[in-house]
């Protein structure tokens, strides 16, 4: 698909940052809950010639919107920051939207950036403090790299083409599709509501057969690829609240080429709707939050005005930094 700019996933990589500004967080059952969520979604470096007179970095709006939709605000962050900014950065957001493209996942500055934050999230659950990470397409497979400490992304192809989800016993009891209705999740399995546009994936042979993987997330789903490979389409960790879809919910809703498979029945805007919002409550519970009002206003994505981009890409809009 390089000739409509929307990437076949090698995946888009988001971050989104969940902050909580300024306000006090309630107590409700116990536990703490921000109602002021800031979700950071990691930008991704421009490489299409088309898009390269309008910035460095973007963020395609349909992740933007995504999150705003489930009720958070979106802080993009860029990828040439420090150390020690991205660490300041993770004590102000409330979760990370790790969102698809196509770069290296080992040596790109995505990567990168993406590990430092991987590895905060992982102290900060260790030690009680909530943090929820999401990715989707590229962020998914991101995320695997991460847990396994190694690349074994293989060839899955499924370009342009929207499927159901083969459900395993474990999403009937996950924390993603809980509180999804039972007409819902009948329809997740049986009608075409999730977009693939992506080159690479886990099959689900070297997932059972990496112990890492396999001790780390749960398998909510499969799907069979062009080429035959049975790839994990949806991953939740067991003990993280980390999240990852080889398929696009955001387009469901956000985007509209008629050359591209988006689903847009209302199964489909219906399943993306709460995929949003189930991940916006998990930032809710992140207590992290922004040193002043002022600051937590200059990092946001309302600085920021996206560009159209419907006649020279795949997508609707696009924010450039
Ligand atoms: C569905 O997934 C199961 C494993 O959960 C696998 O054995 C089966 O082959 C898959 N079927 C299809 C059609 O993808
Ligand atoms: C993946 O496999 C398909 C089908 O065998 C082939 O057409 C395609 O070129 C392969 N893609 C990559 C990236 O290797
Ligand atoms: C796309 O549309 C915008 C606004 O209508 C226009 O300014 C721009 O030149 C167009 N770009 C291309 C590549 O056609």
């Amino acid at each position: 698909m390089s000739n409509t700019g929307f990437p076949a996933c090698v995946c888009l990589f988001v971050v989104c940052c969940f902050g909580c500004s300024g306000a006090m967080p309630t107590k409700t059952n116990q536990e703490a809950i921000n109602d002021r969520p800031v979700i950071g979604i990691l930008t991704q470096l421009v490489s299409d010639e088309v898009m390269k007179p309008f910035g460095r970095t973007y963020i395609p709006a349909s992740y933007v919107k995504y999150i705003e939709s489930g009720g958070s605000r979106v802080m993009p962050i860029r990828l040439t920051l420090s150390t020690a900014e991205y660490e300041n950065i993770f004590k102000k957001i409330n979760g990370l939207l790790l969102i698809g493209g196509a770069v290296d996942l080992q040596t790109s500055e995505f990567a990168k950036v993406a590990k430092i934050f991987y590895n905060l999230a992982l102290k900060a659950n260790d030690r009680g403090e909530f943090f929820p990470i999401w990715g989707t397409c590229m962020g998914m497979q991101l995320l695997t790299v991460l847990v396994a400490g190694e690349n074994l992304l293989a060839n899955t192809t499924a370009e342009n083409i929207a499927m159901p989800l083969n459900l395993t016993t474990e999403a009937s009891s996950s924390r993603m599709f809980a509180g999804l209705s039972d007409e819902l999740m009948k329809a997740l399995s049986r009608e075409p509501l999730t977009g693939n546009f992506h080159h690479y994936g886990l099959t689900v042979k070297t997932f059972q057969e990496n112990e890492k993987l396999r001790t780390f997330f749960s398998v909510l789903s499969t799907n069979v690829a062009q080429n035959g490979a049975l790839f994990i389409s949806t991953l939740e960790g067991k003990k993280y609240p980390f999240y990852g879809v080889q398929w696009h919910p955001e387009v469901n809703r956000f985007q509209w080429d008629r050359k591209l498979n988006f689903p847009h029945s209302l199964h489909a805007v219906q399943l993306s709707a709460q995929l949003a919002e189930f991940f916006v409550q998990e930032g809710r519970r992140s207590l992290h939050q922004f040193d002043n009002p002022e600051e937590e206003a200059s990092s946001l994505i309302y600085n920021y005005t996206p560009v159209y981009a419907a006649n020279f890409t795949g997508y609707e809009q696009i924010y450039f930094f």
